[in-house]
């Protein structure tokens, strides 16, 4: 499995950061390990807090070429950060749920939207398409009971899943309707 800076905890970098300030202490003095030890941990902090808002965000390679479906999918993409940062962050459960329940409300309602005009332009790949969707609204239903079980890492890896499943279902999946939309005059 591939290591990911990210999500490493802060027992691991405290594993890295004092053997560090030991080093720094041995050559350089008390002063200039004290330095480094405070330096890092905001360094640390930012440059997580910055790999996984890229992680969790839309980029341009993943348009399909119709803004109003790229627009719900950077807002997907948003909801499913908002939920990474409320599992990680340990707000109220109130406040975690009501983002889920956004989250699964939206979802609903963006592939309610896309399959609408899959149908009103007799798209070809329909079915599977819609089959697809099934899976990700009982991906996301199976996220509720974790969450309401409150078992946080199962959580996580549901909602890391549902990351994933995400991307690659906009980069294949969604992507295959662009020239068919566009073709019926849909940007
Ligand atoms: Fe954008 Fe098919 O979901």
């Amino acid at each position: 499995m591939k290591l990911k800076i990210e999500e490493l905890e802060w027992s691991v970098w405290l594993l890295i950061i004092i053997p560090l300030c030991g080093i720094t202490f041995y050559l350089w003095g008390i002063a200039t390990a004290l330095l480094l030890s405070l330096l890092l941990v905001p360094i640390i902090l930012v440059v997580k807090n910055e790999l996984i808002k890229r992680q969790f965000s839309w980029k341009p390679s993943y348009s399909v070429g119709v803004a109003i479906f790229d627009d719900e999918h950077k807002k997907l993409f948003a909801l499913i950060l908002q939920m990474h940062r409320a599992l990680k962050h340990m707000p109220s459960k109130e406040e975690a749920r009501a983002v889920l329940i956004e989250l699964k409300k939206y979802t609903e309602s963006h592939f309610s939207q896309e399959e609408a005009m899959m149908e009103k332009h007799g798209y070809p790949d329909i079915e599977k398409h819609k089959m697809e969707h099934k899976e990700m609204i009982s991906k996301v239903q199976e996220f509720q009971k974790d969450f309401e079980s409150n078992d946080v890492a199962v959580s996580k890896e549901t909602l890391r899943y549902l990351q994933n499943w995400l991307t690659h279902h906009i980069l294949v999946t969604d992507k295959k309707y662009s020239d068919f939309f566009q073709s019926k005059g849909e940007r």
